[in-house]
């Protein structure tokens, strides 16, 4: 096992299956630690293994070496980061991931901030009960089988992860406890226009999905092209299980009430984040808590499934998914403080009501 497995950690979590990760990278880091100086062959080991573990490539010598240096700096961050976490100093780890061969300025070009359209078609909200629950987590209330897809590391396209990630959940509750996955790809190929990559919002794919020419969210087997990484020719789909959207709403940004509100009511609402820091980018576990400042701002799509109270460290959070697949995060899924002087509530926008299914070749 890799030393940046170890220096990674990870949180214990109730499963037997984490229970035994934990138990190997226990045992693992305990060596580690009786082990001599961490020198230049075993640094070299430790990026070799990282480049088969993420099935990473480069073009040049130049370009290996060069993600090799970011490799080996933000090992040492994210060996801190946990140190600190460990005293009971911060509330979240960090681990190496699909990102740790990138600087932190280019990981936030590569998520440049939302442009939003001029024109919104958004409908009112419904209204929902003002008695919202204290905690909720939408997909285990129901018992639902949803993971987080990825989005790759060259296309900004958040914005139509999240679109097709909260319809799915939308639609799937509150009893198709296996759900299929929807295609992002479709969404960026057909809807995503000129900035599907760049600057995109998940409104231009509910205005998509709203349209009257009968088009739907694709399910991602049905759909032709799945490169997930860039964009590509919209490929006309018929499916049988595609899903319509009649309507979607948005709220106001910082009323965090309201998405509690929505959310309590088991409605997935998807919020944009500023991920151009160190700890998103590497966050792997526990309370995410953003610094005062950050250095760049950028923007990412979540999807807001819960809400809660973590014990450990105290903090009060909102459980989101995201798009960079299960080996990031708590396999996939962040939670971010929820505090009055950090709200969540930015660009938040929710989809309402799921149509009719009309079979129809859509152009
Ligand atoms: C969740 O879905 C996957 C397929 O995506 C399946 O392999 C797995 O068994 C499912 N788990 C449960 C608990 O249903
Ligand atoms: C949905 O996608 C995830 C990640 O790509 C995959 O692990 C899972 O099996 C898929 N679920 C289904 C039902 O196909
Ligand atoms: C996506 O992959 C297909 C083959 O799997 C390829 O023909 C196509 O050019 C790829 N598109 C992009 C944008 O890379």
């Amino acid at each position: 096992m890799p030393l940046y497995k170890c220096l990674a950690n990870t949180r214990l979590s109730a499963s037997v299956y984490h229970n035994f990760t934990m138990l190997k990278l226990w045992i693992c880091c305990a060596l580690v630690s009786f082990a001599s100086a961490y020198n230049h062959g075993e640094a070299a080991a430790e990026f070799a293994a990282y480049v088969a573990e993420f099935g990473k490539t480069y073009p040049t010598t130049a370009a290996r070496n060069n993600a090799n240096y970011y490799f080996n700096y933000h090992t040492k961050l994210i060996a801190q980061q946990n140190a600190l976490a460990d005293r009971g100093a911060s509330s979240y780890r960090v681990a190496v991931n699909q990102f740790s061969d990138i600087r932190l300025i280019t990981f936030a070009a590569r998520l440049p901030q939302a442009v939003y359209p001029a024109v919104s078609y958004n409908s009112t909200p419904v209204e929902v009960d003002t008695t919202v629950a204290d905690e909720i987590d939408i997909l285990t209330e129901y018992g639902l089988n949803v993971t987080a897809q990825d989005q790759g590391t060259l296309c900004s396209a958040s914005w139509a992860f999240a679109a097709a990630k909260a319809i799915q959940i939308l639609n799937a509750v509150p009893n198709d406890l296996t759900p299929l996955n929807y295609s992002a790809q479709s969404l960026i190929d057909c809807a995503g226009m000129s900035t599907a990559c760049t600057t995109q919002v998940p409104q231009i794919a509910f205005d998509y999905l709203t349209q009257e020419t009968g088009t739907t969210l694709i399910p991602e087997e049905d759909y032709p092209e799945r490169n997930n990484s860039l964009q590509g020719m919209c490929v006309p789909t018929m499916a049988a299980a595609g899903i319509k959207l009649d309507t979607y709403s948005r709220i106001t940004d910082g009323d965090d009430a309201a998405v509690m509100r929505y959310v309590s009511s088991s409605i997935p609402v998807i919020v944009e984040y500023n991920p151009a820091t160190f700890g998103f980018m590497h966050y792997s576990s526990g309370v995410y808590v953003p610094p005062v400042r950050a250095r760049a701002s950028s923007s990412q799509f979540l999807v807001v499934v819960g809400y809660g109270h973590d014990t450990e460290s105290n903090l009060d959070y909102w459980l989101c998914i995201n798009s960079f697949g299960d080996t990031w995060g708590e396999e996939g899924f962040i939670k971010i403080v929820r505090s009055s002087t950090q709200p969540i509530a930015k660009g938040a926008i929710f989809p309402n009501s799921l149509g009719v299914v009309t079979m129809q070749l859509i152009f």
